[in-house]
């Protein structure tokens, strides 16, 4: 980020930061956020505290939006859902709620995930192991490998998954693959732990969220972390969730006054504006609408520079390599060459991205597409 920031050119591009970016380049404050906000304000009486859990109108509204309206485990009232400051908070309340009712467990994540994981899993003291997920250089999921790894983990084992988008490699499972995670998580007694981050940003709320149902209606346990930043664009205000289902209502209780109790030893209160922001929209049909509309409208442009970035791609190398761009999902690709090329990309090209050459489409316009597909074509090998 120092490097692009310092470079002078005008040709830089910054494929590395990983938020959303418009067309003039900029993360904006979506409209519907915008008119929210004001509501929000305008009734806002007290700064008061809410509560450890948060609003509890955000929680019921988050929940039925990742489970769904009828989904087993919210009829079962199997489901607890907590507000956390972020995705990230959630992630790390669960981590510390597994450690803490049982600390001998490996955590499973996937080869490669996204960087955070790590300080935010391992962080707690919970051990952790990396089942193989996507080879960089096929451009293609190890599925196969990724079932054998997970056959053999200790049972009680938790698995993290990407729940769509996956970050960085834009690789997510497809429905028959989804269910035969599933079936195995429960056969071998692993405790899934779906990590939703870019609900919306593939097809749409609902499609995105169809492995976590699938999943959740199988195991008895489950942990689900949730965050707004992408979809909502509320990034800094970290608005997220943590959904906990138990295997009955007594322990889901059990499960939801620990990750209280952890709340409050980290951080007491999650913080309320993203949260009352995001469930003024969830609750209001006008404001809900124009929401689903502009996140819509980002799913487009990301499909859109896919499209048009393979295409450029093919054009410059003459094969098809880089299809494979097109067809994945949310912001992140993994271009598959060495950091040697990402070097070369940087200091020769003005192109920046991670050593792992994880490319944010959102970082594309239609103005620079060919020019960094010309640079790729050029730089891609060695
Ligand atoms: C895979 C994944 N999980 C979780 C998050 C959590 O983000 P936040 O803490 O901003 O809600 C992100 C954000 O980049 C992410 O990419």
């Amino acid at each position: 980020m120092a490097k692009y920031r310092a470079d002078p050119s005008p040709l830089k591009v910054d494929l590395g930061v990983g938020v959303y970016r418009d067309l003039t380049g900029n993360t904006p404050v979506l409209a519907c956020v915008r008119r929210a906000e004001q509501a929000v304000l305008a009734a806002q009486a007290t700064k008061s505290y809410v509560a450890a859990a948060g609003r509890e109108e955000f929680n019921s509204a988050v929940e039925e939006m990742v489970l769904g309206a009828k989904h087993a485990a919210r009829r079962d009232r199997r489901a607890r859902t907590v507000q956390t400051p972020g995705g990230c908070g959630a992630l790390r309340v669960g981590a510390e709620l597994i450690r803490a009712a049982a600390p001998a467990v490996t955590a499973h994540v996937s080869d490669p995930t996204w960087g955070n994981h790590t300080p935010l899993l391992g962080g707690s003291g919970l051990r952790l192991e990396r089942y193989p997920y996507y080879d960089a250089a096929a451009h293609r999921l190890r599925f196969d490998a990724m079932l054998e790894r997970l056959d053999r983990a200790a049972e009680g084992d938790v698995v993290l998954i990407h729940a769509c988008c996956h970050n960085p490699t834009g690789a997510d499972l497809d429905p028959a693959q989804w269910q035969a995670l599933a079936q195995l998580l429960t056969r071998r007694h692993l405790v899934p732990f779906l990590d939703l981050a870019y609900q919306g940003f593939a097809v749409d709320l609902d499609a995105d969220a169809a492995g976590v149902r699938l999943v959740c209606a199988h195991v008895p346990e489950a942990l689900i972390a949730i965050s707004f930043s992408k979809n909502l664009g509320l990034y800094r205000e970290r608005a997220g969730a943590l959904i906990v289902i138990g295997d009955n209502p007594t322990r889901a209780d059990a499960s939801l006054s620990h990750v209280l109790q952890i709340a409050r030893s980290i951080y007491s209160m999650p913080p309320d504006h993203g949260a009352a922001i995001a469930a003024h929209i969830f609750a209001d049909p006008t404001r809900k609408g124009e929401w689903l509309e502009e996140l819509g409208l980002m799913r487009t442009r990301i499909a859109d520079m896919r499209g048009l970035l393979a295409q450029h791609l093919r054009q410059a190398t003459g094969a098809e390599t880089f299809d494979f761009i097109r067809a994945q999902r949310g912001m992140f690709s993994l271009l598959g060459v060495s950091p040697q090329a990402v070097e070369r990309l940087r200091d020769k090209h003005h192109i920046y991205m991670t050593s792992d050459s994880r490319m944010n489409l959102a970082g594309i316009m239609p103005h620079n597409v060919q020019y960094v597909a010309e640079a790729i074509a050029a730089e891609r090998l060695g």
